[in-house]
Parts: C-alpha cells; structure tokens; sequence
C-alpha cells in the first residue's frame, strides 16, 4: 500500500468510529436516565420494570422483628423513636411515605434536597441498597445493605414505627 492508500484506509476507520460515538451520544440523549425524570414517573417505571414486584413479593412475608436486628446499624446514626429527635441523621419515625428530606431543623445536603418525592417500599429499598450510588453527594455515609431480604425486613420494621403504617403489600 502506498502511503495515500494507508491513509484513506485510516480515514474510513476514523470516520466510522466518529459515526459510531454520534450514534451513542444520539441514543443516549433520546433515552434519558430514570435520574432525569420525575420521581413519579420513575417509581412507575420502577414498578412496570418489575423491580418492585420482587421487593413485593419479599415485603408480603417479610419479619418486622427480624427487621428491627438490622435496624441497629442505622441507630449508630438515627433515633426510631418519636420525639427523640435527630441525629447525625434525621429522626426516621414514621419515615415510610414521608416526603423526602423533610424533617424541619435537619440540615440535609442539597443532594438529597433535590431528590424530592416520597420515602415509598421501592424508594426507601433503592435508598439503602447504596445511599450514594442512588443519591450521589448525599452525606449517609453507610456502605447499603446487599440482601433485599434484609432490606425488606428493615423496611417492614420501618414501617412499624407509625401511628398509621402503611399496608405491605399481600402475598399472592
Ligand atoms: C453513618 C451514619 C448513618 C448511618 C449508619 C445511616 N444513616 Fe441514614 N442518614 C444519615 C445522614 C447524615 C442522612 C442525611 C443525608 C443527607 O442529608 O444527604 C441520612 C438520611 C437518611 C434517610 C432520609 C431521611 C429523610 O428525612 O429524608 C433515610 C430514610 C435513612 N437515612 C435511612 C437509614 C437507614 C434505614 C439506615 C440503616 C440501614 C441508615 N439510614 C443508616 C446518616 C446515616
């Protein structure tokens, strides 16, 4: 090949890479994170993407006693109890279906300010798998629970410290 060929060749290369990134930067911007949309429509797409059937399924027999053992690493952090005020984080009774970052003298991060909607089953089960991985600069500075059966049983224990907790979901 002479040098003018090995150059057109390069450029066909070059050119398809190019091509290939404006797909990918294309695609992404017409399928956009559930990050940007509202948090309505992303619990709704949360459930319709059945995340939440499975963490229904795990909420219907769950163990609130079970719950309250795993309950005790947020304790380090948070009071459960009413009246017992916050904490390095807010005071977490009756935090199922609170609105989110609303307990009034906790000095929440802008982070988690923005986050808006409500503490739901599958907000509250997204929130302590990986505090940071779902609201990235939040101060909770706890590693998240892997095992959703744990975290089922702490969100039923959750649950519990209400006046009016809300239903679990019933098994099928
Ligand atoms: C190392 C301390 C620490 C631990 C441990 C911890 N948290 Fe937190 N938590 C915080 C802080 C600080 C905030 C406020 C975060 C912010 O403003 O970004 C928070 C916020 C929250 C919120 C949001 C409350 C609201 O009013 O919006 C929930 C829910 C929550 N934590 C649940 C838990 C649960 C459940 C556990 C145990 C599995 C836990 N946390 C363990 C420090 C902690």
């Amino acid at each position: 090949m002479n040098e003018y060929k090995v150059n057109k060749v390069l450029g066909v290369i070059l050119g398809t890479a190019l091509f290939l990134q404006v797909l990918h930067i294309v695609d992404g911007a017409f399928h956009p994170k559930e990050a940007n949309a509202s948090s309505e429509g992303a619990a709704k797409a949360e459930q319709s993407a059945g995340g939440s059937q499975a963490l229904n399924t795990l909420l219907a027999s769950a163990s609130a006693e079970h719950g309250a053992q795993v309950a005790k690493q947020c304790q380090i952090c948070h009071n459960l109890q009413e009246g017992q005020g916050n904490k390095i984080g807010p005071d977490l009774y009756g935090v199922v279906d609170r609105p989110v970052a609303s307990v009034a003298g906790f000095n929440y991060t802008p982070a988690l300010k923005a986050k808006g909607g409500k503490w739901t089953f599958a907000a509250l089960d997204k929130w302590i798998s990986d505090p940071r991985a779902d609201v990235p600069g939040t101060a909770m500075t706890f590693a998240g629970i892997s095992n959703e059966k744990q975290r089922a049983d702490l969100i039923a224990y959750l649950d519990t410290l209400s006046k009016s907790p809300a239903p679990l979901p019933k098994a099928k």
